[in-house]
């Protein structure tokens, strides 16, 4: 009554269903955005029950039990049960505990390969996420789910819960975080799942999660406004153009953050010495501590570049390693980080091996480093085919260290380009996916580190800029509530 005289709309419910949610289970930014959306949807005055599996990365008890439920999701009966832990933002977490599917070094598979089960454990946590809410009887305003892993939660409550006293029309806003990963299993995983055969979930011969979310959901997103139009096209939509042209009406592009309690060179734990846009001091030890971890000379007059990413095609590593020759003739350092294809692990260790004292790499995840790169290295190279936003390029501008990324997805609506007339942007940023485009873009860096006060000040407009989550945050509710409007 108070809001309606106000005018002021009601805080929400968010049940916010994840694979990955940082620092418990990480592989990629989908970790990062659900340990810091949901902190700053509650400092919107929302309530947020994020659902997490329990992985056996994850100790147990990881929390408070909730008790366990049914799980209806194969033909062998399956129980979850539930963990809850309130965090010290304010966000409610459950964790879905289910040893045969989850009690597991990984999140997804082994090496390169996925689990074979991966059809059986994401349906199971999508079910029990709604299986939590069913048994208690308990209705929450929106779901938001994410990726293939949660894909199913729309078209569950629609196929099992239309008719439920707690859960009948509940909306989902779906976010595509990343496209190439569909989930797409066998055709008789919708018999299996016990999902009618009119769903039309499949796609290509197979049955697509990422389809059944895109379809089912009542809101989508992806996470950046030039991706929202980029996954649109046939070129960039792998084989969804069809599917979200006819949604185009429903599908958002509302940019990621950055949690700046995580990724901030003032208050960064990781680092050897914090700093700011206005005493830069720090950022030359930290250059010298991220050189000494890869085993490089001190250079401190020489421009260190640094790379943090999975090594996978979509990140257009081979590039890089491709263009070995012409690194070679450039004065630069480069350090790297990154897990993913053999094949650009093996050009990095070659470029390594060729100029050991300028050139190092790292296969492995490792936290503590990726903070040293964002803070230790001049340059951050991003040379991604496909973007959907990269959150590092974000992280490099607030460490004052210059990202030189191609122009796709989240990286043009994030890295603004270098002006040398007016001194404006924030960066350099190439076009086609080739070595001579990036060597190009990296020439335009090095020319300018040589004016010693021209790369300060582009350093102090990228550590300038604002990409805090309280702006997303507000376009997340605006999508939460139109989802809830079109029930
Ligand atoms: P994506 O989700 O496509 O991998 P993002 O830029 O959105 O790309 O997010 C990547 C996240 O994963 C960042 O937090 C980055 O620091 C982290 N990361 C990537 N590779 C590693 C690694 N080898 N070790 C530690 N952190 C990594
Ligand atoms: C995906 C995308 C990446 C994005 C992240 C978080 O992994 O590849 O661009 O930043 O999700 O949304």
């Amino acid at each position: 009554m108070l809001a309606c005289v106000l005018n002021v709309a009601p805080p929400l419910h968010i049940a916010y269903t994840t694979s990955e949610m940082a620092p418990f289970a990480k592989t990629g930014g989908l970790a990062d955005v659900s340990a810091a959306l949901p902190k700053a949807l509650v400092r919107l005055g929302h309530k947020v029950t994020v659902f997490l599996p329990r992985y056996g990365s994850i100790a147990f008890p990881p929390g408070e039990f909730m008790g366990s439920v049914h799980v209806p999701v194969d033909a062998l009966p399956r129980s979850a049960g539930f963990y809850r832990r309130k965090l010290a933002d304010g966000v409610e977490l459950v964790f879905v505990e289910h040893p045969p599917f989850f009690d597991r070094p990984s999140l997804y598979g082994m090496g390169n390969h996925d689990y074979d089960d991966n059809r059986l454990r994401f349906a199971f946590f999508s079910r029990a996420c709604l299986e939590y809410f069913r048994s208690r009887g308990e209705r929450p305003d929106v779901f938001h789910a994410h990726d293939w892993q949660t894909g199913l939660i729309p078209v569950y409550l629609k196929a099992f819960y239309w008719d439920d006293p707690a859960l009948h029309g509940s909306p989902t806003a779906f976010t595509i975080h990343n496209l190439m990963y569909q989930g797409n299993f066998s055709p008789d995983t919708a018999a299996v799942l016990g999902l009618p055969g009119h769903l039309g979930l499949d796609f290509h011969g197979q049955v697509s999660y990422m389809k059944a979310g895109v379809t089912y959901a009542e809101m989508l997103n992806t996470v950046s406004p030039t991706h929202a139009l980029e996954i649109q096209r046939d070129d960039m939509s792998y084989g969804f153009g069809d599917l979200l042209r006819a949604r185009s009406a429903d599908l958002w592009g509302i940019l990621n953050g950055v949690d700046y309690d995580e990724w901030d060179p003032q208050v960064d734990p990781y680092i050897v010495q914090n700093y700011s846009p206005r005493d830069l001091s720090g950022k030359g030890a930290c250059k010298q501590d991220l050189l000494a971890a890869y085993g490089l000379p001190a250079t401190p007059d020489l421009p260190l570049v640094g790379i943090t990413s999975r090594l996978v095609h979509a990140k257009g590593f081979d590039v890089v390693v491709d263009a070995w020759w012409n690194l070679l003739q450039r004065p630069i350092r480069l350090v790297v980080l990154g897990t993913g294809e053999p094949s650009v692990q093996d050009g990095f260790r070659a470029l390594a091996a060729r100029a050991p004292d300028r050139f190092a790499a790292r296969f492995g995840y490792d936290t503590a480093l990726a903070h040293k790169i964002e803070a230790g290295a001049d340059m951050f190279l991003m040379p991604s085919r496909f973007e959907p936003c990269g959150l590092t390029q974000m992280y490099s501008l607030r460490y004052g260290t210059v990202p030189i990324v191609r122009s796709t997805g989240g990286l043009v609506d994030t890295v603004e380009p270098y002006d040398p007339v007016t001194g404006n942007g924030t960066g350099f940023r190439f076009d086609m996916p080739d070595g001579t485009a990036l060597i190009w873009a990296l020439d335009q860096a090095l020319d300018l580190w040589r004016d010693r006060a021209a790369w300060r000040r582009l350093m102090r407009n990228g550590m300038e800029r604002d990409f805090s989550w309280d702006r997303s945050a507000r376009g997340y509710e605006e999508l939460y509530r139109r989802a809830m409007a079109k029930v």
